[in-house]
Parts: C-alpha cells; sequence; structure tokens
C-alpha cells in the first residue's frame, strides 16, 4: 500500500513517456516510447529505507557519476575514508578523495557511510609496522577517530566505528589494537566517535555474520556486551559478501535479532559473486538472490538500508581478490543494468514490468594471421536470438598461454589465461540474425591453440 503514494521520478517517468509517445505520433517521428528505468533511491525512500553503494572518488563523472547519482540514496568511499588513505604518513594528511566522496554526496542529496575507522587492515605503514606504548596507542586511536569524525561532522550518517572485528569462530580477532589493548579498543573508539559528531549513527561491521552461525553469534554477544558497558553504538553492519548460492536462508531473523537488542542493522558491502564465466542462469539466480537480501531488509522495521559495494562490475573488487569470480554487482561492465538490479527494484515494490528478456548470441573464432610470436585474430559476435539485443560479452580461456596486447572494436581484458571482450558501445546493438566483429592482436609461444569454448552473453 505504502507504493501507491509514490511520486518518484520513476512514476513520473513513465507518464511522462506515454504523453510523449502521443506527441511524436501526431507530428509523425517514429520514436518507440521507452520504458522508464527503475530509480532504486526513490523506491527504497518510499519503502523507509536507502538504497546505497560503494563508490571510487576518482570515477565519479560521466556515466557512472550519473548513475550514482541518480540510482543510489547513499554512498559509502569504498577506500579514501580508511586510515591509510587519510594519513600514509603520520601527521599528514590527504582527505582529496574523503571530501569528494562526501561534497558529491551533499551536490545529490545522498546520505553518507562513512567506512571506516579503526581496522585491522588498510593501516598506514608507520601505524602497521610502529612500535607504542599500550598509552601512546590507544591515544593515536582516539585522536584519529576525533580528527577523522570532526572534520565531517554533520554530514556522515552512519561511521563504520570499528570493521570486522571477530575471527570465523566469534572470539576476538589478533590485530594491532586487540593485541595490545584488547577489547577495550572497540569501546574507546565509539566514545570518541560519539564526542566527536553525537549525531551520526556510530556501526559495528563484519563479513560472514550474515546468517546465524559462530560469528554471528560473536557478534551478538559483543554487542550485548558493549551495550552493557553503555557503549554509544547505534547500529551493526552487515556486509553481505556473498556467494551466489550460498546467501544464508537466515539472514532475516539473523538481522531481527540483532534489531531486538536494541540497535539498528544495515546491510553494507553487498555483492553476490560467481564462478566466471557468467551464464544467464547465474545471473537469473543472482537476481533472486539480490531481491531476496533486499527483501530481507524490509522485512526488518530496524533495517535502515542496503548498500552494495560498488554498483557496476567495472568498479568491483571481487576479480582482483577472488581470482576466477565477479560478475557480482547490479550493473555490468558497461554500466547496463543486470537481472539483479531489476531483483532490487522488485523487492523495493517495483511494478513496471519484468527485466527485458535476454537476447542470445554465440561467438566464432579465428586466427587471420600469424607470425614468430605474434598473430591476429578476429571474433564474430552474432545475435541468434529473435530480437535485437543492446550489448554482448564474449569470454574465453587461452589453452596455452596467448596474451592479448591489443584489441579494436570491444573492450578486451585479459586476467590470467581468462578473455573477457565487451562491446565498444557502438557495436552493441546487433539485430536478430546479424553479426558485428572484433578483432585483436596477441602473443603465443610454443602453440597457438584456439580457445576451446567460448561464451556469448547478450544484454
Ligand atoms: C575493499 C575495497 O573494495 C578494495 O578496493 C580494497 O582493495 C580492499 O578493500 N570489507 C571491507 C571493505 O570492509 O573495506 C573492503 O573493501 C572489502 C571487505
Amino acid at each position: 500500500m505504502k507504493r501507491l503514494g509514490a511520486s518518484g521520478p520513476g512514476t513520473l517517468g513513465r507518464a511522462a513517456a506515454g504523453v510523449l509517445a502521443a506527441a511524436v505520433a501526431i507530428v509523425g517521428l517514429a520514436a518507440p516510447a521507452q520504458a522508464a528505468e527503475p530509480v532504486l533511491r526513490d523506491l527504497a525512500q518510499a519503502e523507509g529505507v536507502y538504497y546505497g553503494t560503494a563508490v571510487t572518488a576518482s570515477k565519479l563523472t560521466g556515466t557512472y557519476g550519473s548513475i550514482t547519482g541518480t540510482q543510489f540514496g547513499s554512498i559509502t568511499p569504498g577506500n579514501e575514508m580508511k586510515w591509510g588513505s587519510v594519513e600514509p604518513s603520520r601527521g599528514s594528511f590527504n582527505w582529496s578523495g574523503a571530501d569528494a566522496v562526501v561534497d558529491f554526496a551533499e551536490a545529490n542529496g545522498q546520505k553518507v557511510r562513512g567506512h571506516t575507522l579503526v581496522w585491522h587492515s588498510q593501516m598506514p605503514g608507520w601505524l602497521a609496522d610502529g612500535t607504542f606504548s599500550d598509552a601512546e596507542l590507544r591515544t593515536i586511536m582516539t585522536d584519529h577517530v576525533t580528527t577523522e569524525v570532526t572534520r565531517y561532522r554533520g554530514r556522515i550518517d552512519h561511521w563504520d566505528v570499528v570493521n570486522e572485528p571477530l575471527n570465523e569462530d566469534g572470539t576476538m580477532r589478533a590485530g594491532k589494537f586487540y593485541n595490545q589493548l584488547g577489547e577495550s579498543y572497540i569501546a574507546d573508539a565509539f566514545h570518541a566517535a560519539r564526542a566527536a559528531d553525537p549525531g551520526a549513527k556510530l556501526y559495528i561491521n563484519d563479513y560472514n555474520t550474515d546468517g546465524t552461525g559462530a560469528k554471528s553469534d560473536g557478534m551478538y554477544e559483543l554487542v550485548e556486551r558493549l551495550k552493557a558497558q553503555g557503549v554509544p553504538i547505534d547500529g551493526v553492519g552487515f556486509q553481505g559478501h556473498l556467494i551466489l548460492g550460498q546467501v544464508p536462508s537466515t539472514l532475516r531473523a539473523n538481522l531481527q535479532r540483532f534489531a531486538d537488542l536494541g540497535v539498528d542493522v544495515a546491510v553494507t558491502e553487498l555483492d553476490i559473486r560467481m564462478d566466471l564465466p557468467a551464464t544467464d542462469a547465474k545471473l537469473q539466480q543472482q537476481k533472486a538472490e539480490f531481491k531476496a537480501v533486499t527483501a530481507a531488509c524490509l522485512a526488518v522495521a530496524r533495517c535502515a538500508g542496503v548498500t552494495a559495494w560498488g554498483f557496476t562490475d567495472s568498479d568491483s573488487w571481487i576479480p582482483d581478490v577472488f581470482p576466477g569470480q565477479g560478475a557480482a554487482t547490479p550493473y555490468d561492465e558497461s554500466f547496463r543494468p543486470k537481472r539483479a538490479y531489476y531483483g532490487i527494484a522488485e523487492a523495493l515494490g517495483w511494478t513496471g514490468g519484468d527485466d527485458p528478456a535476454p537476447g542470445a548470441c554465440s561467438a566464432v573464432y579465428a586466427v587471420s594471421n600469424q607470425w614468430n610470436t605474434g598473430f591476429t585474430a578476429n571474433v564474430t559476435v552474432t545475435n541468434t536470438g529473435s530480437a535485437p539485443i543492446s550489448g554482448w560479452k564474449v569470454e574465453w580461456t587461452w589453452p596455452s598461454g596467448q596474451s592479448v596486447t591489443q584489441a579494436w572494436n570491444a573492450a578486451v581484458t585479459q586476467s590470467g589465461s581468462q578473455v573477457s571482450a565487451v562491446d565498444a558501445g557502438y557495436n552493441g546493438s546487433v539485430g536478430a540474425g546479424s553479426a558485428v566483429t572484433f578483432g585483436l592482436n596477441g602473443s603465443w609461444s610454443g602453440s597457438n591453440t584456439a580457445p576451446a569454448a567460448l561464451t556469448c552473453t547478450a544484454s
């Protein structure tokens, strides 16, 4: 019922599209009416939550910037607020990336999740490798929290004050602060953050706590202890770095039991990774899983919102950290919405229609020229479906150590022996039965065996 009163741009856009279609018919222009895309930030707002994304400050222009500003109600700097980013050498600060994210959010009316103040990872070298007395280390930590939170006072909605404090078995993780200061480092960090910005909601955040289990139990007991000590903690973040097919069925119940402790909850770093190449069956399953995670948040009154850890596969940490895996976000590398995006929209009450039926394509590889250490190959991409497609991606694995050195008519990237070729934009649209070709130069030694199979995915 909440949806009926919503009047976001998505709704207006659909109405306006109808008017426009009528107008062009009168003047005789043959422009097909486009169905309006759902706007996640408006849909989420109408449901009383935010939908957010992690961003890379240096990319906030062009298409990346416009999707970030249009679709998301909250942004989180992926790296720019981490200690190693803001204080690379002791006493010398670099706020440029963090400032850029906060400025962007304000210009676009977005919330900011500040991420993160105290963490065992991505610390500056002087801190990670330095030797300090316990008292000195405690002061270094609380001063850092005070300095960073004060800088953005009044401009940050949530701070991830402490990140990843736990081991997989739910015990406290060994790290610089825990090893020297014990568990009290957490209380001290929260007190310093509260004093520096009483208006920000203060979160503790971890991964593999999404479903019930030993690590989630460890977090639950930690939050109980912190609250019993009067530590100013407002929320618990569940990172949500999930694997296709392994989304915990206990997610909603787990979020609810934390909410029942008297804290807000949020899914803070959602991505759902899969073994590459992505197939349409996997992308359909991913859609259902993004939808389920969003629905779990909506089902818990104290769930503040969901943040995707990057909205596009071109800006995701997964391929770097989990070799052979990827396609973990709601948009593809070329900023086209994937099925997952429509899954999120549907969970948020969008009724504008199903995501476009996927097209189908195939790819044929042929070496056209070969010399002592190099070769040229052409790949022909054919639309094998019955409707036009607006984009394509071809993936393969080199069988004998070949390496791409140059490509044309496609954006080609290679990681290990895996190659991914995405249309170049101008040749993404292919009519049913039609074909386009892209080419590459590569190097080889030993043998230049052609890839055994190419996967073609249409969008
Ligand atoms: C990741 C970033 O996305 C990467 O760019 C960086 O190289 C490593 O950190 N949990 C967290 C995030 O809390 O800060 C991490 O972000 C991903 C895991």
